[in-house]
């Protein structure tokens, strides 16, 4: 019954492809992902497969230590910066959303209620905001910080930045700007409705010095998993990105998130949930077992060793690659991601694998999809169908060789199969995703205060 007509499509943007060693494979696109070109042939390609978003991930720091790894596996090392990129694409694209990443932690709700906006009216209704609260203590270091806040207090912090931006969007009706030589206004002073906020985090008095946008509020993103996280998506998101290893996983997750959004006065079909699928896709089943035996092999043991205690929070640099962990390396418990941590306990217990079987196993909750174009349609279909999700997040391993063979033979037989649309629904990323342009106004559901 919640399932819409079809599958909602997203990519998530990797220049090179989205596995740690994608950029090190022969067929990854190596040119630097600084250019506009290298994402103008993605985001265009997406378009033409009708994907509903072209979406950005992004935090606002680079990695200063463990270089040694990070120099083999560069992830946000040589970026643009979202807003700019965004607004680039929307010159050259005209139907695909186009989401991208700002933190809560490090931005004030005008900056980010304005740049939206701006980017929602120079695409005509196409913008996204992925609202995240920062997992990282790089980024806390660029603004005047030594360690990231509290989890909880980050997320209260969200909350409250989510609701003034939302009242910044509200700022002027629809209509507002009547450009009305007859009467001599240019606007109808009646129409400002200025913010007068003043919480534990923000005081904001003021009004946006921009027309509300075409969507009303360009769309919110979330993809916090925690249970503060998935509190707050329930409150205020309307596209959530989750990952999980298994279809089951999914809807478990799905249900249950959609599941809390009636306390905040929301309707489940208010939200979509995107699964993050990562994929290589090759012509023949055989040829992307291949594929992503050699990306695997191409993982540099410093970058498997460190990516894996990152997350499971301890230092795993000394240690050799051909044997298990030893018991008394594994901390009691998490500070970070604890899924991430979970997840690989489970891996470690699951036999006695080595350490090279355990980081190479590990993909951060999600499990990569290998197959030629029909199992990777099988595969959509069956998530689909049994309701784990709205549609996926895609990531594809080797980018563009995976997005390009998907556009041209996935995305038709998904057609064909009645999952996929034949053609865009509307001119915004709101029309297509099925939701509903908000009132101005409109009853929001509003932190409950603590
Ligand atoms: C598909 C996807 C994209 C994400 N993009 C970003 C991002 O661009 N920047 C970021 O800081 N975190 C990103 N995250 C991380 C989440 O927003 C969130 O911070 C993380 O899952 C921890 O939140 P939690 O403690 O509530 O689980 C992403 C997560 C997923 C699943």
């Amino acid at each position: 019954m919640q399932q819409s007509r079809h599958m909602a499509l997203a990519l998530l943007f990797g220049a090179a492809g989205s596995h740690p060693a994608s950029w090190m494979h022969p067929d990854g696109r190596l040119t630097p992902p600084t250019t506009l070109d290298a994402y103008a042939d993605a985001a265009r390609l997406c378009e033409r497969g009708l994907f509903d978003l072209f979406f950005i991930a992004d935090t606002p720091a680079a990695r200063t230590e463990n270089l040694h790894a990070w120099s083999r596996f560069p992830m946000f090392m040589n970026v643009l910066e979202p807003i700019t990129l965004l607004t680039a694409l929307a010159g050259i694209t005209s139907r695909i959303g186009l989401g991208g990443t700002v933190s809560t932690s490090f931005s004030e709700p005008y900056n980010v209620a304005r740049q939206f906006a701006s980017l929602d009216h120079l695409s005509a209704g196409r913008a996204a905001w992925n609202v995240v609260t920062s997992a990282n203590d790089y980024a806390a270091r660029n603004f005047g910080h030594a360690k990231l806040a509290p989890h909880a207090d980050r997320y209260r912090r969200a909350g409250e930045f989510v609701d003034v931006v939302r009242q910044l969007w509200d700022s002027w009706d629809d209509d507002a700007f009547v450009l009305n030589r007859d009467t001599g206004l240019y606007f109808d002073p009646a129409s400002q409705h200025p913010v007068h906020h003043q919480g534990a985090f923000f005081k904001v008095d003021g009004a946006l010095n921009i027309a509300r946008s075409p969507q009303g509020h360009p769309v919110i993103i979330e993809a916090g998993a925690s249970d503060t996280g998935q509190e707050l998506a329930a409150r205020t998101a309307e596209v959530v990105f989750s990952s999980n290893p298994s279809p089951q996983a999914s809807k478990r997750f799905t249900d249950g998130l959609k599941a809390r959004m009636p306390a905040y006065g929301r309707d489940p079909s208010e939200l979509k949930v995107l699964a993050g699928l990562p994929i290589l896709l090759a012509e023949t089943d055989e040829q992307a077992a291949e594929a992503y035996a050699r990306l695997q092999e191409l993982v540099h043991p410093d970058v498997g060793r460190f990516r894996l205690g990152m997350d499971l929070e301890t230092d795993l640099s000394d240690l050799p690659i051909d044997q298990p962990i030893p018991a008394d390396r594994i901390p009691t418990g998490a500070n970070f991601h604890k899924g991430f941590f979970d997840d690989i306990l489970r891996l470690i217990g699951d036999g006695t694998p080595t350490l090279r079987d355990v980081y190479l196993r590990y993909e951060r909750g999600r499990k990569t999809v290998t197959g030629g174009p029909k199992r990777i349609a099988d595969v959509m279909e069956e998530w689909f169908t049994s309701g784990a999700a709205d549609g996926f997040m895609l990531q594809f391993h080797i980018m563009p060789g995976g997005l390009d063979l998907f556009v041209a033979q996935v995305v038709p037989e998904l057609q064909r199969r009645g999952l996929m649309r034949t053609s865009y629904d509307g001119p915004t990323l709101r029309d297509n995703l099925g939701l509903v342009r908000p009132a101005r106004g409109a009853r929001m559901a509003m932190q409950v205060a603590e």
